[in-house]
């Protein structure tokens, strides 16, 4: 099945897809963006990835390019035009197509991609490997709490963790505080066998994963503190993992030298996996 893309308004082959030269979101890196994982063909928390896009759209005063409804229709349409049942829908808004200058152009549509791609769903808590994180500090600007397509600084940061042969980088605060990974938020358990995630303010983005698993956990009798932690208290952490869609609870047994536990992923990174799976499945089907 080839690939389809949405491109405001129009289904195209993905190879053809295109926007503007002068598209803002290219010049500026002025627009938003959310990914929502697929799951059993249906869109996994997609409400609330709404309501983060239309804060993020609304600090940066984008209109919405239709309603909230009418989107919900281009992210499915885009799932089933590429067969997707396990994966992600990609959707970016940018301010749209005006001659390069800084102002916000006048009278101008915001303009909307949508892409979706297949992926392994990784969600076998007894299978599920860990991975390494190594710790830089976060030279990212003042307003992380925004899904912007401005993400320089993650970019370099991920690379100089995969340079490392690690698989993400946790960004710290200049207090050494962890602010959270490249593409995801950093959870860790304490020797008291509590979470401990980084609260939410302009440091970190609120992620959707992050919301879903600070409820499982509650629901389920797991103690959770949202409190900044720092790379030193992380080293000594009983367990360390990291959220996202893209990863939903990747284990993080290793933290620059340190290895945490006895470096296989954690019984509580597991158990909250396997909560995780069991509310994706029960949240997608029929
Ligand atoms: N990243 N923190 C950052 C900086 C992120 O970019 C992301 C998501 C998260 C986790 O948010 P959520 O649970 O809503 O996915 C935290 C997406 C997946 C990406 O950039 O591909």
């Amino acid at each position: 099945m080839s690939r389809i893309a949405y491109v405001n308004g129009r289904y195209v082959p993905h190879g053809e897809a295109a926007v503007h030269i002068e598209d803002r979101g290219y010049q500026f890196a002025d627009g938003v963006y959310e990914v929502t994982a697929v799951v059993n063909g249906k869109l996994l928390d997609n409400e609330g990835h709404m309501v983060r896009l239309e804060r993020s759209l609304g600090e940066l005063q984008i209109d919405m390019p239709m309603s909230r409804a009418a989107l919900g229709v281009v992210l499915n349409e885009t799932v089933r035009r590429n067969g997707v049942r396990f994966g992600m829908v990609y959707l970016q808004i940018t301010r749209g197509v005006a001659k390069r200058n800084h102002p916000f152009p006048k009278n101008v549509r915001p303009a909307l991609v949508v892409t979706s791609k297949r992926a392994p769903l990784l969600l076998d808590p007894d299978a599920v490997p860990g991975g390494r994180a190594v710790t830089m500090p976060d030279i990212r600007w003042g307003r992380c709490d925004i899904k912007t397509v401005s993400l320089l600084p993650n970019v370099l940061a991920k690379q100089k963790a995969l340079d490392a042969g690690a698989y993400e980088a946790w960004m710290f605060d200049p207090d050494g505080f962890v602010t959270e990974g490249t593409s995801t938020n950093a959870w860790i358990l304490d020797r008291e066998g509590r979470l401990i995630t980084r609260p939410l303010s302009n440091n970190i983005l609120g992620g959707i994963t992050r919301q879903t698993m600070l409820r499982l956990a509650r629901e389920n009798g797991i103690e959770v503190i949202e409190r900044a932690f720092t790379v030193e208290e992380a080293k000594e952490a009983r367990e360390a993992f990291v959220t996202s869609t893209t990863n939903f609870l990747k284990p993080m047994t290793q933290i620059d030298d340190a290895v945490i536990g006895n470096g296989e992923p954690g019984e509580t990174s597991r158990r909250m996996l396997g909560l995780y799976a069991a509310y994706c499945h029960e949240a997608t089907a029929a």
